[in-house]
Formats: structure tokens, sequence, C-alpha cells
């Protein structure tokens, strides 16, 4: 339990504008702050700060308190997680002791939540191995599925009676109350008793338990799949979503597999609980199940942090395969290098792991694993026959995969072998590639947008999936324009601000409409001696272009030093250091548009490349080479060191 001390020197130091100025973007009013409440959809601000209490006010979803409540409800932590983070945020040392009846006390509902759970999973536990029924019906059954003794153990395994209440009444006998008890989805309330009274019900009856671990290991769901063959009964019944269980933020054994993952630089991923186990058995530790949907992209992320490599195993039944192969376009999308194994028919990891034992098991998994975009391109064009609507369905199907990778150096080697399969040039599948790409990359940068001002910022900068040349550019601009917007008429060292701007970037098109508008108009009126204030864009009756001002010349970004950091944008007194911000920003626009042109470029060299056309390689090799030298030259008045 950490100390009354770390709670108070945490407490001492917290500045809650600061704090929940990390999540949100608070726009100051008198001696508060407002923003658009974080916790419901709404249109005007309904979430209020004061500082001098310490304390926020959010009218619309009436949540409230001070900085850890905060951090606790926005970001889903405990207290005591709550503590940690603002502990480290603050650079407060934690210090900790023996957890104490007030301790006990302050433990959040989650925490509860964690408690009742891990309750519930020992109480399964118990019936399987020391019950009657629980022996014979339960374990037997795991025993015919040929789960051993250890493999029973390492996933917690259990068995939950027959009938309506027993685990709700040893549960209660223990002191859980009810509304914890449904909060964990273990028991489910009915409501509709004629006599008006509401009775409830455990949630699993009479069929086997497996727990689901969340990557520390705690319980936080159950899959429980039936014993007999009753009709009308689904085989598997599920926890619902619970504020410790989202479904999609989970894999089924990363608990138990994540140091073999970490080991041998790979995930297997299959489709259930019965898999990762029977693989276990089979000493492949290295498995995770996302319980039969496709994955989502915060699954990807969880594996990613293990691993770049992920291997999916298919059931061999090929009705199946088409289909689940376009699931797997997320997971290249996440930046991952994807193999696929395929099982002969009928089989899946589970039944052929417990066929063919152990050793042949990881000697097929070793023999039949295949690159997943090669096989994707052989599966698709094996249907072609000649058909140019089939080719073309199959180029759209293929190209769909490759756009996804977002690395070109991964991308790039699959453009001849598509090709040749699909009989098609290669041009074809890298225009059509990039099409998809720069329409993605639009989106994106419209998403990073929303994104920015919405959340964490990190999102932006770790996530390399977001990150693009398109949505840096674009970055870039808007600041270009707010610069303008705001500090056209200020004097620098030797001129105004906008002369030095528009001077700087006389060649650059802007490549975002709205901005560009903005910018068109700016030159025309500085040309025509104009002195053109923010007042002068509101007026203008396009809309685009008055939403984009009245985004720009709205001060909130001087709330929160910390972006700062991380944009390097300025923001505290930025009227003070106009010159170096101007020169700065200048820089760093002309810098990414250098880089893009420079991408674009080597789609030019790679097209010269395969077609053979000399004059072309030539002169898009020497177009290469000064835009490099361009780009070094931007970077070392930058300070950025970029690749050779
Ligand atoms: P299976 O149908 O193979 O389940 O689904 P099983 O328990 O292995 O059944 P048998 O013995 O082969 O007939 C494979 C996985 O899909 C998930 C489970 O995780 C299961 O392990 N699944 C299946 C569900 O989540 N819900 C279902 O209704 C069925
Ligand atoms: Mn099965």
């Amino acid at each position: 339990m950490i100390t009354r001390d770390t709670i108070e020197d945490v407490k001492n130091r917290i500045d809650i504008v600061d704090v929940i100025s990390d999540f949100i973007t608070l726009k100051k009013s008198g001696a508060n702050y407002k923003a658009l409440s974080p916790f419901a959809n709404e249109k005007t601000p309904s979430f209020f700060v004061v500082p001098a209490k310490g304390i926020f006010k959010d009218f619309s979803s009436g949540k409230g308190g001070d900085a850890f409540s905060f951090v606790m409800e926005h970001e889903k932590l405990s207290y005591a997680e709550a503590i940690r983070y603002l502990a480290k945020k603050y650079g407060v040392e934690i210090k900790e002791d023996k957890l104490s009846d007030e301790g006990k006390a302050e433990q959040s509902e989650r925490e509860g939540l964690y408690i009742l759970m891990n309750f519930a999973k020992e109480y399964y536990k118990n019936i399987l191995h020391s019950h009657d029924e629980g022996k014979g019906i339960g374990l037997s059954y795991f025993r015919e599925r040929g789960f051993t003794d250890r493999t029973i153990e390492k996933f917690e395994l259990g068995f939950a009676l027959e009938g309506w209440e027993h685990f709700s009444k040893e549960a209660i006998a223990k002191g859980y109350n009810k509304e914890l008890l449904e909060k964990t989805g273990l028991v489910v309330k009915k409501e509709d008793n004629p006599d008006g009274t509401i009775r409830t019900y455990d949630r699993f009856r009479g069929r086997v338990i497996f727990p689901v671990h969340n990557i520390s290991g705690k319980v936080i769901a159950f899959g429980a799949r039936m014993m007999g063959k009753e009709k009308n009964q689904p085989k598997y019944i599920n926890s619902p979503e619970t504020d410790i269980y989202h479904k999609s933020d989970v894999l089924y054994g990363l608990y138990q597999g994540k140091n073999a993952i970490r080991q041998q630089d790979v995930c297997y991923l299959v489709e259930g609980y019965t898999d990762v186990i029977s693989m276990h058995q089979s000493d492949v530790e290295n498995v995770v199940a996302s319980s039969g949907t496709a994955l989502t992209e915060n699954q990807i992320k969880l594996i990613h942090r293990f691993t770049e490599n992920v291997t999916v195993l298919f059931d061999g039944d090929s009705a199946g395969i088409k289909a689940a192969l376009r699931g797997i376009d997320m997971i290249l999308k996440g930046g991952l290098n994807v193999r696929v194994v395929l099982f002969p028919d009928g089989e899946d990891p589970d039944s052929y792991s417990r066929k063919v034992g152990t050793t042949e098991f990881q000697k097929f998994l070793k023999a039949n694993q295949r690159d997943f975009v090669s096989f994707k391109i052989d599966i698709i064009s094996k249907d072609v026959d000649n058909d140019p609507i089939k080719q073309g369905q199959a180029v759209i199907e293929i190209v769909t995969s490759l756009a996804s990778i977002p690395d070109e150096g991964k991308r790039s080697p699959y453009y001849e072998l598509a090709a040749k399969k699909l009989g098609v040039k290669a041009e074809v599948i890298i225009g059509e590639t990039n099409k998809i790409r720069v329409k993605a990359e639009k989106n994106l940068s419209k998403e990073a947008y929303q994104e920015e001002f919405k959340n964490l910022p990190k999102e932006l900068i770790d996530d390399r999936i977001f990150v693009t040349t398109d949505s840096q550019i674009y970055f870039q601009e808007r600041e270009t324009i707010r610069l303008l917007l705001n500090y056209a008429n200020n004097q620098l060292e030797n001129q105004k601000l906008s002369d030095f701007i528009l001077h700087e970037l006389d060649d650059v098109v802007f490549k975002n409409v709205t901005f560009n508008k903005i910018y068109s108009v700016f030159k025309e009126g500085i040309a025509n001696g104009e002195i053109l204030d923010n007042q002068f864009f509101l007026r203008n009756d396009d809309n685009d272009v008055k939403r984009v001002v009245t985004d720009l010349i709205t001060p909130r970004y001087e709330t929160s030093q910390h972006w700062g950091d991380k944009f390097h944008i300025y923001f505290s007194k930025e009227a003070d250091i106009l010159n170096e911000m101007a020169l700065t920003n200048v820089l760093r626009l002309k810098f990414r548009v250098v880089q893009k042109m420079m991408e674009d470029n080597l789609q030019l060299v790679k097209q010269a490349e395969l077609s053979d056309d000399l004059d072309l390689l030539d002169k898009s090799l020497e177009t290469q080479t000064g835009l490099k030298k361009a780009e070094t030259e931007l970077a070392g008045l930058l300070g950025i060191v970029v690749a050779k």
C-alpha cells in the first residue's frame, strides 16, 4: 500500500489544470477553465475546472472531483494506479507499506471487481478439484480432452455447478454485495417478475470454466463451455464487458505466453481457448487467441509490444479462408510481419496437436508456415482463369493488402510477384496500391487532426501507424496559417512576420485546400498593401475558411507546456519568440515537403527500374540526389538527424 506521506506529497505538487491538460484542451474562462466534456458528447462546453479549489466539475455527466478522481475516471485507473501515475508525472518517489484498514477502505470499485473475480476463480477451481460434481463432470471432461494437471493449474481452469445460485450464495456469505456481483457479470439480474421483485441468478451453470487473465495475471473475465449437447444453448458463454474487461483489448493466453512470445520473437494466433491450451501442451507457448473475431487494432498493438512477427493458424476448412484473409490486412496495417499456417482439412490446432503429438506438431508448424502476402496472392490468383472481371477483382483484393503495409521497403518486393501471378503489369499494381495509400493518408490527416486535440498527444507520436509525411505536412501547414492569422503584423528582427513567411514560402502550394485558400487571400492582400486581421477572414463566406480560422485564432494553445515538449511548438509566451518560431516553422514545412517529394520521386525510380527506362532512371535518380541534399541541409538547420 502506498504511504500517506507519498499521497500527501503528490497532492501538494498537483496542479489540476496541468494534470487535466494532458488529456483535454482547456480554455481559460475568467479565473477558471472550461472544455467540452470528455465523458459525454456535447457541442457546448460544460466541463469546468476551478484551479483555486483544485477541482473539476462536468455538468454533462455529473462527474466531478479532484485531480486524482479525474485521472481515475478518464484513464480508468484505480486509486492506487492514479497515485502512481501522478507521482511519476511530478517526480515523487513512491513509498509503500502494508495494507491498512484505512487503505482497504480506499480501494476503488475496480479493485473490488478484481478481488471478486479472483474469488470466483478460486471458487470455480475449488469446485473442479474438490466437489463430487466438479470432479465427476468437469475434471473428467478436461481429462478426456487430454488436459494434464499442470495445464489445468496453469490456466486455472474450473467448474460451475448446475443450479441457479450456488455461486451467488457462497459469494454473499463471504461478504460480497449484490451490486458488485452484478457488476462483474457473474450474476445476472432478472427484472421482470410479475410481482415486481427482482431476482438474480448465476451466469455460469453446469459448465467448465476458462478464466481470462489480463496481462499482469489478474482474472478479468470467464469463458464457460457447456457439457452436454443441449440444443438452444450456446456452446460457450462469456463474461460481458465490465469496467475491468474490454473484450477488444484482451488476448486469451497472452499472460501465460508473453515470455515465450518475446523469446521466440513470434506470436501464433489461433481461434480460441482450447487451441491455446492444446498448443501449450505441445510445448508451443507463444500463442494467443482473439476469441473467434477478427483482431482489433488494440489487440495488434498488444502483440506488437512483444514481437513484430505474427503467424496465423488457419483451420483447414477452405470455405472460410478467403473471408479470413481479409481480416489479416489489419495486422499488416499494424506494421507486423505476417505468416500463415494452414491445417489439413477438418483440423484445428487443438485437434491436430492431439492427433499427431508434440514433436510432429512442432515440425508441422515449422514446415508449413508461409509468408502471408505471397500466400494470399497465390490463393487469389488461382481463381482468375483469364477472366478480366475476376482479374480486376483480384487486383483490388491484392492491392488492398499491399496498401496496408506501412513500410515501403516491406511492400515493394511483392509488386512483381503479384503482377506476374495476376497477369498484369507491375505498374498497375504499384499505381493502384499508391492510389489507396494516398486516399488513406488524406483521411488520416483529418483523423490525426481531430485526435490531436481530443486526447493524449502520445497516441500521435508513439504510434507509427499514424505518423505519415502527409499528416506532418498537414500540421506544419496549419501552424504556418496559425502564425499568419495571429501574428501577421508582428515585427520580427528585420521585417513583419507576414513578409517573412510569404517571402520564404513563395513557391510553396499548400496541399490542404482550405489552408491554400487562406494563404492565397493573404498573398493577394499583402501584394495590395492591405492589412488582413482575422476578422477579415471571419467575414469570408466560405464555411471551411471560417471554421479553420476560428479554430486557429482561439488561444487554446497556451494551456499545456507538455505539448510544447512533444510537438516542439512553443506555447507559453509565443509572441516573445516569434522570430525563432517563424523561422523553424518555415524550415519544418520545407523539410516535410522535400521529404514528400522524395517519397513520390522514389516511385518514379521504381517504375523506371521495372520498365528498364534508363532515361527516366537517370533523371529520377538525379532528382533524388538533389532532394536528399536539400533534406540534409534543412535537417542541419533544424538540428535533426536524418538517415543516409
Ligand atoms: P470449438 O467449437 O472448436 O470449441 O471452437 P471446442 O471447445 O474446442 O469444441 P470441440 O470439442 O472442438 O467441439 C474453438 C474456439 O472458439 C471459441 C472458443 O474459444 C473455442 O475454444 N468459441 C467457440 C466461442 O467463443 N464460442 C462458441 O460458441 C464456440
Ligand atoms: Mn475445437
